[in-house]
């Protein structure tokens, strides 16, 4: 019997032609805040957002901007954002493209809007010469871990993150 194979990724593309990306601006401030929620809704984590439209436009879009966002539309609709910013790796010399935030809301996903933002975020990366993209991911999720893996990137469970906030931070500040 013949058997019939379909080159990988062509359903994707056919799902994905009605998507489009473009960079966000201090208009979707409000739209980047609502992924954002959704997002920490998704990771169980709401308890811990304290995100405000105002901080957003201020730090996405204000004088020393910290951010960038990608956002995802399936006609007049955001459903999907990638959230980067960069830092560097002194090991490769190198800018790194870290990217903070990924999402795709629930209705649209399996139809390449996650990997549309990935490989977007890939094509700012190669332009702007970074040596990597590098982000976390919580180790329950797997159907992010599998597309993260199909995508060709390596989970380095060698490295712990490692974080200061709150009062130990505040404390620290004051420290001598
Ligand atoms: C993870 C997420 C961004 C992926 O976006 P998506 O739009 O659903 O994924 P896509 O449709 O672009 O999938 C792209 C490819 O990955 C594959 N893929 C998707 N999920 C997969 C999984 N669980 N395991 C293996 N492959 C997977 C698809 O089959 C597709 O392959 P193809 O190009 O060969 O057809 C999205 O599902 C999401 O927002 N999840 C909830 C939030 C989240 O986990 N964010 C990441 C936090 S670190």
């Amino acid at each position: 019997m013949e058997r019939t194979t379909r080159p990988a990724g062509t359903r994707t593309k056919r799902r994905a032609a009605r998507l489009r990306i473009r960079a966000a601006t201090r208009r979707d401030a409000a739209t980047i805040c609502a992924l954002i929620r959704g997002l920490a809704d998704y990771e169980k984590l709401s308890h811990e957002v304290e995100a405000s439209i105002a901080r957003i436009r201020q730090h996405g879009f204000g004088p020393r901007r910290y951010f960038e966002t990608l956002l995802c539309f399936d006609g007049p609709h955001a459903v999907g954002f990638a959230l980067y910013f960069f830092t560097y790796s002194t090991f490769l010399a190198r800018p790194t493209l870290y990217l903070e935030d990924l999402f795709v809301v629930p209705e649209v996903r399996g139809r390449g809007a996650g990997k549309a933002l990935l490989a977007a975020l890939a094509r700012v990366a190669v332009r702007r010469g970074c040596g990597r993209m590098e982000w976390a991911v919580l180790d329950w999720n797997a159907p992010a871990i599998g597309f993260y893996e199909r995508l060709g990137a390596r989970l380095r469970k060698d490295w712990i993150l490692t974080r200061l906030t709150g009062s130990p931070l505040r404390r620290l500040s004051r420290a001598r």
